[in-house]
């Protein structure tokens, strides 16, 4: 039986590749994935989606197209178009007929700089395109050991969620919690420590928007593996994962959405 929080959010899982793979590595990964999912026949997963390095977007598309798997870009632009050498735009994504984006992932927040307003700015964006904003939050190692993890998430969440909502477009969004700690550590969050920060976010979302906040899905990212997915998908509030290193992996990355089937 699906609890009540799965079928008002059905479970996502996302992939992210990073600065992973290649024509001939991506080939294998999707057509493992999809002959895994063939052979589950209806069995129940999760909804399953790959954020691609944006040369490979056109090679998601040809790849599949008229699959159960969804595909999307790791960044974009908050700029519709002009000289912004290096960027990615909403309309490129949808040539691709992407359905979503990350932004604000911590890779790009600590390396490129990028503040809470450019994040805001990038999720309006899409989601007034039509596409989903996959909104990442998290906190250093140092902001959780000083005991401010949750006002320091709530206070990236909260930025991000007015400008949707001055737009309407909040209902639009997906929020991803990734402790920095848990990226690419090994060392995920507790189920325990995962559902407190995504109650926390939830309560904030709600503050702005009730009804929408009880519809957006929160996903967990951060070392996130088969074996400790159904621990963090049995919590009310985790709605999904996103995926890092494990994704790079098909049966691995099968494994996570069938433990997060919310069964
Ligand atoms: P990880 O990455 O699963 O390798 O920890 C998650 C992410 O950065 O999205």
């Amino acid at each position: 039986m699906l609890n009540s929080a799965a079928v008002q959010r059905p479970p996502w899982v996302v992939g992210n590749w990073k600065m992973n793979g290649g024509l001939s590595d991506n080939e294998a990964l999707l057509s493992g994935l999809l002959g895994l999912l063939e052979a589950h026949g209806g069995g129940r997963i999760a909804q399953c989606a790959v954020a691609v390095p944006a040369p490979y977007l056109f090679q998601s598309m040809v790849r599949l197209s008229g699959h159960s798997i969804g595909w999307g870009g790791q960044d974009v632009s908050a700029e519709p178009a002009g000289a912004f050498t290096g960027e990615v735009s909403v309309s490129m994504l949808r040539d691709f007929e992407a359905q979503f984006s990350i932004v604000g992932h911590s890779e790009r927040r600590t390396r490129h700089a990028e503040t809470d307003a450019v994040i805001a700015a990038k999720a309006v964006a899409l989601a007034d395109s039509g596409l989903v904003p996959l909104i990442c939050v998290g906190e250093s190692i140092q902001v959780r050991d000083s005991g401010k993890a949750v006002e320091s998430v709530c206070q990236q969440v909260q930025r991000v969620a007015q400008a949707l909502q001055s737009k309407a477009l909040l209902g639009k969004a997906v929020f991803a919690y990734e402790p920095i700690w848990a990226i690419g550590t090994g060392r995920s969050a507790t189920p325990e420590q995962a559902q407190e920060m995504h109650a926390a976010i939830r309560r904030t979302l709600s503050e702005i928007d009730a009804k929408a906040a009880a519809q957006i899905r929160l996903l967990y990212g951060g070392s996130v593996k088969a074996a400790s997915a159904a621990a963090l998908a049995a919590q009310p509030d985790v709605d999904g994962a996103l995926v890092g290193g494990a994704s790079l992996e098909a049966k691995e990355f099968f494994d996570i959405a069938c433990a997060m089937s919310g069964q």
